[in-house]
């Protein structure tokens, strides 16, 4: 485990765009996992800027998004789709079918979890998966648990996530209840694992990467991760 430990905010994401970028130049037709929520925003950014300035390529990078919040279409303003299309997709050479956010709205969400998890292993698996992180230690929505839910599967989310969430929607009803997601077998798969947070996440964090590994706290399992690299912002 690697940990870099950035000033602030805007030099954690200027770490973790350095790494991505470098991911990229090296390996063009990566696949990478991605991650929503306010912790990738300045990573993104930096990104988009990398593109407009010429330094990187996306023509060939494929995506798979970690989570899908349940009962949401594409085009809802805080479905995870949308987010990445605004944050980072619309603004790149990236293909549109080569990005992928598990389907929200699918009449069958058991089958579309089988699906996504044939898809990505179709992509030859994740190179890269940038990870944030839930203050209860959660991963894509994997929530704290009994056991580590392996696969690709729907959750209930915990009220302290529907609670964090809600600052993103009008009301706190309207935040789904439940998502999608990528399991903690198809996150630990990825050859590269990339966690971001921020100043606000200490605690957690301290308890996840030297903490004991328990499906209580999700995140502690990338302690197994032969390649982690962890960007914490002090403030
Ligand atoms: C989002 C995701 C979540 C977030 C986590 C932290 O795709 O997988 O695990 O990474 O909830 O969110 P922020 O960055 O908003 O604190």
């Amino acid at each position: 485990m690697r940990i870099i430990k950035a000033s602030d905010y805007n030099e954690m994401s200027r770490c973790a765009a350095n790494i991505i970028a470098a991911q990229i130049t090296l390996k063009p037709d990566s696949v990478l996992g991605l991650a929503t929520g306010s912790t990738p925003i300045g990573t993104y950014k930096l990104l988009v800027k990398g593109y407009q300035q010429g330094n990187l390529d996306f023509s060939k990078v494929k995506s798979v998004n970690l989570d899908e919040y349940c009962g949401l279409d594409g085009s809802h303003d805080q479905s995870y789709r949308y987010f990445m299309n605004t944050n980072l997709f619309n603004h790149v050479n990236i293909d549109m079918a080569n990005t992928n956010v598990p389907n929200g709205i699918a009449t069958d969400l058991e089958q579309e979890c089988k699906r996504y998890d044939r898809l990505i292993e179709e992509l030859g698996g994740v190179d890269l998966q940038l990870l944030g992180i839930g203050h209860n230690g959660h991963i894509g929505f994997n929530e704290p648990n009994e056991f580590f839910d392996k696969t690709t599967h729907v959750v209930d989310l915990k009220q302290s996530t529907i609670d964090a969430n809600s600052r993103f929607f009008e009301k706190i009803e309207d935040v789904p209840k439940r998502a999608s997601t990528m399991g903690i077998k198809s996150i630990m798969s990825a050859k590269k694992v990339l966690l971001v947070a921020g100043a606000d996440k200490k605690d957690i964090i301290e308890r996840a990467l030297f903490g004991p590994i328990t499906p209580q706290v999700p995140a502690s399992v990338l302690q197994f991760h032969n390649d982690l690299i962890v960007v914490v912002s002090e403030k």
